[in-house]
């Protein structure tokens, strides 16, 4: 895998939800060539296996899905046994929805809200006690800028991004004297398997292209690394004062 320049994790262990693409992948590639060891946990079985098989010794991938409790538990259990205990946790596992409102399905919703929302809460309900144990850690999660500002026929994503921002400040706030800090990255659009699944195929997903490039102040889709960046400098000691912050790395969305 690219090694990237880096922060310097060593040492440092780290869980990371959603790992085996886009985001979550690069934020994998930044800490381990930062050197740490990291424990990939992500339902994509095949996907899992291709970035198990390039990252190396320090790589430890967990199949599992974030929103069955018993399962979940026994995968951060299982990281933290074979990490030697957990510094770090980034949320990146996530899942998209379009569908209005008045067509909404039940089963759809909920899945929606379980994986972004729930899910979240679960690794961090099972990995605290491993964070408090370490002495203090961080935790990264990633919302969106849909949980800033709505997107179209999005409301159960926009919502769930929404609700994970207050779910991270409170987390931050409960926290509070652990020396465990809990902060979120907003990203705007960024060039990864979930991204591409909602842009259509041929001419008419070229239209779709330019007219999102064009909400952007910087009038482009980010790199998956881009957003990496700000996570890797959200778990590193550089960023020591940092807590309960809601970081928008969205290319001037919020603004333009
Ligand atoms: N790509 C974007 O444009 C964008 C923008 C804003 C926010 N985000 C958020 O960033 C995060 C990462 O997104 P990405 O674009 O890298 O997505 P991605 O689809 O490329 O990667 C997400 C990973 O999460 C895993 N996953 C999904 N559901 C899971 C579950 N129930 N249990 C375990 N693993 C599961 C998938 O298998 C996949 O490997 C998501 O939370 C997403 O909502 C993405």
């Amino acid at each position: 895998m690219k090694a990237e320049a880096n922060l310097d994790f060593t040492g440092r262990r780290f869980l990371v939800t959603g790992g085996a693409n886009g985001i979550g992948r690069a934020t994998i590639v930044r800490f381990l060539s930062g050197g740490a060891s990291v424990a990939c946990l992500d339902n994509n079985a095949a996907a899992l296996e291709a970035i198990a098989s390039k990252a190396g010794e320090r790589l430890l991938p967990i199949h599992v899905d974030v929103t069955d409790t018993a399962t979940l538990d026994a995968a951060v259990e299982k990281a933290a046994e074979t990490l030697g205990g957990l510094d770090g946790v980034v949320n990146a596992a996530g899942v998209d929805l379009q569908a209005g409102v008045e067509t909404m399905e039940d089963a759809a919703w909920e899945r929606l809200i379980a994986v972004n929302l729930t899910g979240p809460m679960k690794v961090c309900r099972a990995a605290v006690a491993h964070l408090r144990q370490a002495g203090g850690g961080t935790i990264v999660n990633l919302s969106s800028g849909a949980g800033l500002r709505p997107l179209e026929n999005r409301s159960a994503y926009s919502a769930s991004k929404a609700g994970l921002q207050m779910f991270s400040k409170a987390l931050a706030l409960e926290l509070s004297g652990s020396d465990i800090r809990v902060n979120v990255v907003c990203p705007g659009a960024v060039d990864t398997p979930l991204f591409r699944s909602g842009i259509s195929g041929g001419e008419e997903g070229e239209k779709e292209l330019q007219s999102i490039r064009a909400r952007y102040a910087l009038a482009r889709i980010a790199e998956p690394d881009e957003i990496a960046a700000g996570v890797a400098w959200l778990s590193s000691p550089e960023s020591s004062y940092v807590t309960g912050v809601i970081l928008a790395i969205d290319g001037g969305r919020t603004f333009h």
